[in-house]
């Protein structure tokens, strides 16, 4: 493979949006940032220059950094931040992945801005399993605020409140002709009367599942999180955020302007959320000028549209028949949902802006994940530093309960901790990710860095382990990096633990980062030199 150089200067840069300009924090002044076009074993080295004022660190979302989990860049998992003034060079191998991945900030909301898409091509003289696009496009899903994104994230942590939605959602930075001040920077994607494009949809959101559509057109979908998927036919998409879907779109409508659109699902009853529709415009070129036609505006599904979700979930198939471990050698049963904690009888009543005084809290098995601060977890485990976390995970039994029903609030006060779970080299490991609805229903986004894992299955209401084996598919299921697990439901993966390290696996929502709703695996070394972490590069940033 070709090793491919590139530096990303971080750094504030005025970028105008909804009638105002903000001094945002960008990569080389780019808002999206620059995309990263590779081949399947090329190499990455990517040396990144922070001219903020923030600590920063970037993550390869969904690269799997087999055996270099030191560039994987989650602040305080396998890294400490670059600080203001500071520079770390990020290496890592594509090894066995194709189709759409991408790259944000994993430290703080600085992803608002900082991200970009990352594509990965066939080697060399090999091709698609699809006929050959005519063209290619990014479509990068996002959220914007007007205010400063870490302000609005350093507000929520003091009060304890719910965070200010978004002002906009945008593709390709760009909110689009529906907000004010926004249309003649609407994202134009040209196709031509008989062409196929491909476009590589990332849902780059902080906190937003979103749908998207395409006036008059079907799309056929292809891939996700870098994975081949059996082609299936569909006229809408939801991805929550961390995910990426590649479609291909057919130029077979009459020569026109066509809307695309992402707008919100949003599974939660009464938490609020921003309404608005971003667009961006599917120009034919031979769309007369003069003709001035109205772009066609596709339809939506509605926000609360659980069952267009889950028919289009249960429509991802691998292309034919994987290697999921039939036998696991480790099982786990992970809640992932909120909390509310009562307010500290020494914090003021402004620092538990919570429902009813409470402050927010989010956890997995009710322990609230907390990140160390003087090193990184992976740094404490490959030099034994004692004290930095535990291998309890999740210390006690998580409490059962109807997850789906009305619940005690005795049952929703996380405790907090920095517990992870060991696995073994090459262990076959199983997890049931049950949503508890507790605060409210949600489709959580779960994502495991390091890994994609096959979905099993899915389903509604509890995880009941004597009905719902029966359902799962050790034949042809997806593989990802990121399940959306349903709204008042569960979702089970399966993954083989061949990549040492520490790994978080988190929400993909940020908001409920920062509320804890992580946790992380240690995989230890195997047999060897090819089954072990080599140590850091010299420019590892400590703390
Ligand atoms: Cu794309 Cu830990 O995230």
């Amino acid at each position: 493979g070709v090793v491919h150089l590139h530096q990303f200067v971080i750094r504030a840069t005025p970028v105008k949006r909804l009638c105002n300009t903000h001094n945002s924090i960008t990569v080389n002044g780019m808002f999206p940032g620059p995309t990263l076009e590779v081949r399947n074993g090329d190499s990455l080295q990517v040396k990144v220059v922070n001219k903020a004022r923030y600590n920063i660190t970037l993550h390869w979302h969904g690269v799997r950094q087999m055996r270099s989990g030191w560039a994987d860049g989650p602040e305080f998992v396998t890294q400490c931040p670059i600080r203001p003034g500071g520079s770390y060079t990020y290496s890592f191998t594509i090894q066995g992945q194709e189709g759409t991945l991408w790259w944000h900030a994993h430290s703080s909301w600085l992803r608002a801005t900082v991200y970009g898409a990352l594509i990965v091509r066939p080697r060399l003289g090999e091709s698609y399993p699809f006929p050959k696009p005519n063209r290619e496009t990014p479509i990068l899903l996002g959220e914007w605020w007007d205010a400063n994104p870490v302000d609005v994230m350093m507000e929520a942590t003091r009060t304890g409140g719910a965070p200010n939605i978004s002002d906009a959602y945008t593709i390709n930075g760009q909110p689009g002709d529906l907000y004010k001040c926004s249309s003649k920077d609407t994202t134009i994607v040209p196709i031509d009367s008989g062409e196929t494009n491909l476009l590589r949809v990332i849902n780059a959101a902080l906190n937003q599942p979103l749908f998207f559509a395409v006036a008059n057109h079907k799309l056929t979908v292809v891939g996700a999180d870098a994975s081949y998927t059996k082609p299936f036919t569909t006229s809408v998409l939801m991805l929550g955020p961390g995910q990426t879907t590649d479609v291909l779109i057919k130029a077979d409508q009459p020569p026109a302007r066509y809307y695309m659109a992402a707008r919100a699902y949003q599974s939660a009853q009464n938490v609020p959320f921003d309404n608005t529709t971003t667009t961006a415009i599917l120009e034919y070129k031979s769309t007369k000028k003069g003709n001035a036609l109205k772009p066609i505006i596709p339809s939506l599904p509605a926000y609360n549209d659980t069952s267009t979700v889950t028919a289009f979930t249960q429509s991802f198939r691998s292309p034919r028949k994987v290697n999921v471990p039939t036998n696991v050698d480790e099982s786990l049963f992970i809640t992932v949902g909120l909390g509310l904690n009562s307010c500290p009888p020494n914090f003021h009543k402004s620092r538990c802006q919570g429902p009813n005084g409470t402050r927010f809290t989010a956890s997995m098995n009710n322990v609230s994940f907390v990140l160390p601060k003087n090193f990184s977890l992976l740094q404490a485990h490959q030099q034994g530093i004692p004290g930095v976390f535990t291998t309890d995970f999740p210390g006690n039994p998580p409490v059962k309960f109807d997850y789906t029903g009305n619940v005690s609030q005795s049952l929703n006060q996380p405790i907090t901790g920095t517990k992870l779970y060991k696995l073994k080299f090459g262990s076959r490991v199983q997890v049931v990710v049950q949503d508890t609805s507790i605060v409210a229903p949600e489709n959580h986004p779960i994502h495991l860095h390091g890994y994609d894992f096959y979905i099993i299955a899915e389903g509604f209401g509890n995880f009941d382990p004597k009905k719902d084996t029966s359902k799962f598919n050790l034949v042809d299921p997806p593989l990802r990096n990121t399940v959306s697990v349903p709204a008042k439901g569960w979702a089970v993966i399966r993954f083989v633990a061949d990549n040492p390290g520490v790994w978080i696996m988190h929400c993909h929502l940020d908001v409920h980062i920062n509320w804890g709703l992580a946790m992380a695996f240690v995989v230890e070394n195997g047999v060897g030199e090819l089954q072990s972490l080599p140590p850091p590069p010299p420019d590892f940033p400590v703390c």
